[in-house]
Formats: C-alpha cells, sequence, structure tokens
C-alpha cells in the first residue's frame, strides 16, 4: 500500500467531505450551512437552528412546527428504561449514565438501528432530539433523587429542559424566560463544530452502520473528557480550586506555563482556533447579560477576569494563540443559571446532539467507507516464541 503518512490527532487530515459546518481558526469564523453564527445566536431559536444544520435549511414556519411536533410525538421514554437507571448509584457522573442511557435507546428503538429511507431517517431524528433530551435531564434527577418527570407538550424544547430538571412534585414552576433564552443562546452556539473529537467518533462509529443512538452514545463518551466538553466542568472546578486557595491567579498562571507540571489552563486554547473563539465572544457577552439580569454578584468571575486579562498578555499563550475558549464562559453561565457542574457537560451535549445528528445522517448519505486509519508500527520484527519455562 506504500508509505503510511502518520499525522498523530489528526492535525492535518480531512477525515471527509462535509457541506455543515464551515470553520475559520486563523479569522475566528463560525457558520452552519453558510449562516453566521452570531446571526443565529441573536436572530435563530434553538430547534430551528436544529432543523437548519440536520436538513441543510432554515425551516419556513410550518416546517419548523412540524418539527417540533414530530419531535413531541417521541418525547415519551420507554418506561423500562427506569429499571437501568435505578441499577446506577447516585454518585454516578452524568455524562456515563447519559451515554448508557443512549445506548440503551437502541433496545427499545431498533428501528434507529436500521434507517432505511428518508422517512425512516427523519423519525430517527425525531427520535433522537425527543428521547436524548428528556433522558439528559434524567441523570440529574437520579443525581438528585428525585422522581423523574416527563415532557410538558404545552411548553417549548429549551422550556421543557427547565421544567424536566427542576419542576418537583411538590408545587409548581416556572423557568425564569431570561434563563431559557440564555440557554436556547448557549445550545445554538454548541450545535456543531465540524470535526471535533465526539463528531468524529459518531462519524466513524456509524461508519461500521452501528445505529444513530449507538453512535450518539459513543459521542457522549468522547464529550466527556477534559480535553474536549468535559472542560467546562474543569474549569469551574479549577476556578473554585484557585478561590479556595485564597484566589491568587498569578500562581496558576505560572503552573499552567511550567513545563514540569501538567496542569493546564483550563478553557484556554483550541485546535482549530488561532484567534478568539467566536462562539467565546458570543457566550461572555450573553454570561455579562445574564448575570446582570440575575443580580448574580459571584466571586469566581474575579478569578475569571483575572486570568483571562492576565493569559491575553502573557508570551506564553500569546505565542501559542492560547486564546480563551467557549467552555471558559458557559460554566459561568451555567452556574449562575442555577446548574450544579457536574452537568456541565451534559448541557454541551443536549446543545450538540443536532450537529451529531446531522453528521452522522451527511457520512450515511455520502455512502462513506467505513472509517479504518492505518498506523506505523514502530514495535519488534518477528521473534521467535519462547516457551513458558524459559521466560
Ligand atoms: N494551558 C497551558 N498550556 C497549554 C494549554 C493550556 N490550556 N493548551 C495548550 N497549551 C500548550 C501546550 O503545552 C503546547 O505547548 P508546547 O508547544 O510548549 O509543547 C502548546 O500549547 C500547544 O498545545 P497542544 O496540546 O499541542 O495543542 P492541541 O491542539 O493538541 O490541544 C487543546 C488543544 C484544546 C486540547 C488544549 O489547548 C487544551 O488542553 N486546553 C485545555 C482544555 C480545554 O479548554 N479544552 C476545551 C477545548 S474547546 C471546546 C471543546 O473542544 O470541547
Amino acid at each position: 500500500t506504500g508509505a503510511i503518512t502518520l499525522d498523530p490527532g489528526y492535525k492535518n487530515s480531512g477525515s471527509c467531505t462535509s457541506d455543515i459546518t464551515f470553520l475559520d481558526g486563523e479569522e475566528g469564523i463560525l457558520r452552519y450551512r453558510g449562516y453566521a453564527i452570531e446571526d443565529l445566536a441573536e436572530k435563530a431559536g434553538f430547534l430551528e437552528t436544529a432543523y437548519l444544520v440536520i436538513f441543510g435549511e432554515l425551516p419556513t414556519k410550518a416546517q419548523l412546527e412540524q418539527f417540533e411536533t414530530d419531535i413531541r410525538k417521541y418525547t415519551l421514554v420507554n418506561e423500562e428504561m427506569k429499571n437501568i437507571i435505578d441499577g446506577f448509584p447516585k454518585t454516578a457522573h452524568p455524562m456515563g449514565v447519559l451515554s448508557s442511557l443512549t445506548s440503551a435507546l437502541t433496545a427499545f428503538n431498533p428501528k434507529v438501528v436500521n434507517v432505511e429511507n428518508d422517512k425512516e431517517m427523519y423519525e430517527a431524528v425525531c427520535k433522537t432530539m425527543g428521547k436524548f433530551l428528556v433522558i439528559a435531564t434524567w441523570t440529574y434527577r437520579k443525581m438528585m433523587g428525585y422522581p423523574l418527570n416527563y415532557y410538558d407538550n404545552t411548553k417549548g424544547y429549551v422550556e421543557n429542559f427547565m421544567h424536566l430538571m427542576f419542576e418537583l412534585p411538590t408545587g409548581p414552576y416556572k423557568a425564569n424566560p431570561v434563563v431559557i433564552d440564555a440557554l436556547d443562546k448557549l445550545f445554538i452556539l454548541h450545535a456543531d463544530h465540524e470535526q471535533n473529537c465526539s463528531t468524529s467518533t459518531v462519524r466513524i462509529v456509524g461508519s461500521s452502520h452501528a445505529g444513530l443512538f449507538a453512535s450518539i452514545s459513543a459521542g457522549v463518551s468522547a464529550l466527556w473528557g477534559p480535553l474536549h466538553g468535559g472542560a467546562n466542568q474543569a474549569v469551574l472546578e479549577m476556578l473554585e480550586a484557585i478561590q479556595k486557595d485564597g484566589g491568587d491567579a498569578a500562581k496558576y498562571m505560572a503552573k499552567a506555563k511550567d513545563k514540569d507540571d501538567p496542569f493546564r489552563l483550563m478553557g484556554f486554547g483550541h485546535r482549530v482556533y488561532k484567534n478568539f473563539d467566536p462562539r467565546a465572544r458570543i457566550i461572555k457577552k450573553a454570561a455579562d447579560e445574564v448575570l446582570a439580569t440575575l443580580g448574580v454578584n459571584d466571586p469566581i468571575l474575579n478569578i475569571a477576569k483575572q486570568l483571562e486579562e492576565a493569559a491575553l498578555v502573557d508570551d506564553y499563550f500569546v505565542s501559542r494563540k492560547l486564546y480563551p475558549n467557549v467552555d471558559f464562559y458557559s460554566g459561568i453561565i451555567y452556574r449562575a443559571l442555577g446548574i450544579p457542574t457536574d452537568m456541565f457537560t451534559v448541557m454541551f451535549a443536549i446543545g450538540r446532539l443536532p450537529g451529531w445528528i446531522a453528521q452522522w445522517k451527511e457520512m450515511r448519505v455520502n455512502k462513506e467507507p467505513i472509517g479504518r486509519p492505518r498506523q506505523v508500527y514502530t514495535g519488534y520484527p518477528l521473534r521467535d516464541f519462547t516457551p513458558m519455562e524459559k521466560r
């Protein structure tokens, strides 16, 4: 087969062609299906953006209503799924539970495994959008020991997220519209990001013709790691640790620059953005607005500000083009909205779901070959077998 080109981490290899997301890391540009992320965050809703990402065009009013109705049809999750949830300890991390529950959905929805035509593809999309939101919030209910909630057909998708998470049998619950708006924006900003680690995982698992739920379950696992989606939780834990340690941001800057110390400044740097992450810019502004509207005065924000200001003028960070990324600010908003830290990466997963679905669909529609990277072998040449007694 000739020489293999080695590219660890696929820093310079394209794995597919894609019509979904355009990203220019040097210029800090992000577009879904040709539409600027800034416009979508300002003018569109999350389901509208999901429709665009998955089907390629902005929906008409009728198409969007139909999409929402069709998703709603599939929001009931089989009651037997509760047996699976019961088996987890309350201390289980929600991302592990979410990945398992997503995989378990295949058992109850075999059609999502063998998508054979456009109609089945559309149903698989709506089922995934409907059921994933519900089970994502169930990971929180489990952690808290609360009874599980059901989707409320009188409310919108993002409002349902708040209801599913926070409504208790003991009293009525009304989500703050400012919070719903902010979440809508956050989900839009996370909706797709071309061939990132979790999306590449979804595509590569799907390339073996594994089903949509199985592929997305693998994507959830990939997202969990602190170098990817898990960074939003890691950022908050880092800020809390700095606060506990006396609030000395400079000390942690020094640790991050020390090559003998494995500590990295969480929420800084990006494989593709070598300029400000455009999502971070929008989220930062949204964070300021939400915190002002909700009257939140969080001391952790001061530490975040100090780190950001110091990094932006520090030689180490400037020369390596390490700017704050989306995860640096998203955790700060989630915290202000009352979302517990362990749920931050689940929030990312809910937002990223349309992207995973769209990329899986594109991979199947384009009839891509099975993903099967090569390697450069660096082990032993042929060796004589050593019998047990001679080892
Ligand atoms: N703190 C300190 N040094 C860093 C950091 C950081 N956060 N990020 C990169 N570096 C250094 C790294 O040590 C290396 O230095 P040198 O050239 O001297 O060896 C240089 O910058 C290049 O880093 P890299 O690890 O080769 O770059 P990468 O493209 O492989 O990694 C990254 C990208 C995002 C994994 C990395 O920047 C990182 O670990 N950041 C912290 C975790 C984080 O915030 N992740 C969220 C990413 S955005 C959303 C998402 O994907 O979910």
